[in-house]
C-alpha cells in the first residue's frame, strides 16, 4: 500500500457517521491506516449523522468503539492525531439546506484538513438514500469533476434488491458520477486470501495446469457464520441470505475462482474476466428449483453452549417469516473450461462454526481399475482458507508409514496468518486505501452487479412464489439435512 508521502490530500465525507458500520469498521480502519502511515499527511473525516451528539460526545463514542473493535491496544498519540481530523456534523439526508451547509463546512475546514482537495463520499446509509444523496451532492455543488479534485463515491451494499431496483439505482448514480468514480463495496474483495486467489492460480503451474473440467470434479464455496441477524432483522427480512451473501460475496468468490487469466493485472482486465464468468452462469430451470437450491431458516439451538433464539423470534422479524438464513446451491458456469463441473455454494447464519473457504475437489477415478490398492481413495483437495485462518491446504494420498501398501490421506498446510509478525490488513483498511489511490480492482463494476442479479433473481422469484420448501435447522448445527442430501444424491459430500 502507498505510504503517507505519496498520497494526495483528501476529505472523507461519511454519510451514516453515527451508524454501526462507521463505528465497527470505518473508524477502526482509519485508525489502523493512520498508525501504519497509510493516510495522507493532510486529510479530514467529516462524519455526518443523526443529531444525537455534539463533537465531544461523538469522539468519545468513537474512542469506545476503537477500544472494542481494534485488536491491539489503542495508541494515544495515534488517536489524538485522528480525532483532530474528525468533524461530526449533525445532518438530515432529506433536508436540502443541509447540503448547502455541508458544502460550506467542507470549504472552511482550513488548510490542515484540505478544504481544496479530493472528496471521497462514503455512503454508509440504507440504500433507499443513495439516490437522494448523490442527486443532492450534484444539485448543491459539492462536486468538482476537474482533474485536480475528481470526487469519488463509495457505495455500501446492498446495491439494489433485484435487477430492476439495482438498474434504477445505477441510473440515478451514473447521472452524476461516471463509472470510474464509483466504488461499489463488496468487502470480501478486500480479504487477503481472495486477493491471493489469482496469484495462487496464475503463479503456479501445478495449479493452473489442472484448473479445468478435465481434472476438477467439483468446487465448493462455503461461508458459515455463527452470528444470527442481531439487530439487523428489519434489513434482513427483505434480503435473506440469498441477497445478503450469495448475490455479492459468494458470486464474487466464484468469479475469482473460475475466471480466465487476465491480459494483465489492470483493474479493467481483471474485471473483464470476472464479468465473463458471471455472464456465463447457466440459466436455471425454476420448475426444478428444489433439486439445486435449498433454503433454510434457523430455529432455537445452542451456539458455543449458549441457548439462542429462533430467527422468527429475533427483533423486527415476523413471527411467520419465511426469510431464508441459509442457502445451498448447485450451479454451473457454462463455458469450455467448466462445462459439467458443479459449483456448490453454501452459506448460513447460526451455524456451528465461522469459516469461509473454497474447496477444489479433484477427480479421483483416474487409476486403472486393476490397481486395487487405489480404489476408493480420498480425492485430492485444494482448500483455500479465507477466514478466520488464511492459507491453503493441499490434501493428497501417501503410504501409511510402517504399512506395506496402505494409502491414507495426508495434508500439506500453509497457514498465512500463523506466520510470525504477519498481520493481514482488515478488508476495510485495504478498501479505503484503494479508494484513496483510485484503484477500483477491489470494487464491483456495474456489469458484475447486473449479471449477479440476473442470476439470483431467478431463484428469488421462484422462492417468492413458494416453489420450494423452507427447511428449518437448529442454531449451532450444520444447516438443514436437505443441503447434505443435495450432495449425497450426487455421491459427493461437503468438505467442511
Ligand atoms: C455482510 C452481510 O455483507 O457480510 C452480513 O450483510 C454478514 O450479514 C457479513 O454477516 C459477513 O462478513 P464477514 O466478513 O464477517 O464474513
Amino acid at each position: 500500500m502507498l505510504k503517507r508521502d505519496r498520497l494526495e490530500p483528501c476529505q472523507f465525507i461519511i454519510f451514516g457517521g453515527t451508524g454501526d458500520l462507521t463505528h465497527r469498521k470505518l473508524i477502526p480502519a482509519f485508525y489502523n491506516l493512520l498508525d501504519q502511515g497509510l493516510l495522507p499527511e493532510k486529510f479530514s473525516i467529516i462524519a455526518t449523522g443523526r443529531c444525537v451528539d455534539n463533537q465531544e460526545a461523538y469522539l468519545e463514542s468513537l474512542y469506545k468503539s476503537l477500544q472494542k473493535f481494534v485488536e491491539r491496544e489503542i495508541k494515544e498519540n495515534v488517536w489524538n492525531t485522528l480525532q483532530e481530523r474528525i468533524y461530526y456534523k449533525c445532518f438530515d439526508i432529506l433536508d436540502e439546506d443541509g447540503y448547502q451547509s455541508l458544502r460550506e463546512t467542507l470549504e472552511n475546514l482550513g488548510d490542515k484538513c484540505q478544504s481544496k482537495s479530493r472528496r471521497i463520499f462514503y455512503l454508509a446509509v440504507p440504500p433507499r438514500f443513495f439516490g437522494t444523496i448523490v442527486g443532492s451532492l450534484d444539485k448543491y455543488k459539492l462536486l468538482d469533476f476537474s482533474e485536480e479534485f475528481w470526487p469519488r463515491v463509495v457505495i455500501e451494499k446492498p446495491f439494489g434488491y433485484d435487477l430492476k431496483s439495482a438498474t434504477e439505482l445505477n441510473e440515478q448514480i451514473t447521472k452524476v458520477f461516471p463509472e470510474e468514480n464509483i466504488y461499489r463495496i463488496d468487502h470480501y474483495l478486500g480479504k487477503e486470501m481472495l486477493q491471493s486467489m489469482m496469484m495462487i492460480r496464475f503463479a503456479n503451474l501445478v495449479f493452473e495446469a489442472v484448473w479445468n473440467n478435465k481434472y476438477i470434479d467439483n468446487i465448493q464455496i462455503i461461508s458459515n457464520e455463527k452470528v444470527g441477524v442481531g439487530e439487523r432483522g428489519g434489513y434482513y427480512e427483505k434480503s435473506g441470505a440469498l441477497r445478503d451473501m450469495v448475490q455479492n460475496h459468494m458470486l464474487q468468490i466464484l468469479a475469482l475462482t473460475a475466471m480466465e487469466a487476465p491480459a494483465d493485472m489492470s483493474t479493467e482486465s481483471i474485471r473483464t474476466e470476472k464479468i465473463k464468468v458471471l455472464k456465463s452462469l447457466a440459466d436455471l430451470d425454476v420448475e426444478k428449483i428444489d433439486s439445486y437450491a435449498i433454503r433454510g431458516q434457523y430455529g432455537v439451538g445452542k451456539i458455543d453452549g449458549e441457548k439462542v433464539t429462533a430467527y422468527q423470534n429475533e427483533n423486527n422479524v415476523a413471527d411467520d417469516s419465511s426469510t431464508e438464513t441459509f442457502v445451498a446451491l448447485k450451479l454451473f458456469v457454462d463455458n469450455l473450461r467448466w462445462s459439467g463441473v458443479p459449483f456448490y455454494i453454501k452459506t448460513g447464519k447460526r451455524l456451528h462454526n465461522k469459516v469461509t473457504k473454497v474447496i477444489i475437489e479433484f477427480k479421483s477415478s483416474f487409476h486403472p481399475s486393476y490397481h486395487k490398492e487405489f480404489n476408493g481413495l480420498s480425492p485430492n483437495l485444494l482448500v483455500i482458507k479465507i477466514q478466520p485462518e488464511e492459507g491453503i491446504n493441499f490434501e493428497f494420498n501417501a503410504k501409511e508409514p510402517g504399512s506395506k501398501a496402505k494409502i491414507v490421506p495426508v495434508k500439506m498446510d500453509f497457514c498465512q496468518n500463523c506466520q510470525f509478525g504477519f498481520n493481514s490488513p482488515e478488508a476495510y483498511e485495504r478498501l479505503i486505501h484503494s479508494v484513496m489511490i483510485g484503484d477500483q480492482t477491489l470494487f464491483t463494476h456495474w456489469d458484475e452487479v447486473e449479471y449477479s442479479w440476473r442470476f439470483v433473481d431467478q431463484i428469488a422469484q421462484a422462492w417468492s412464489e413458494n416453489k420450494a420448501e423452507l427447511a428449518t435447522y437448529p442454531a449451532g448445527s450444520n444447516g438443514p439435512q436437505q443441503a447434505e442430501q443435495l450432495l449425497i444424491d450426487e455421491q459427493r459430500k461437503w468438505w467442511e
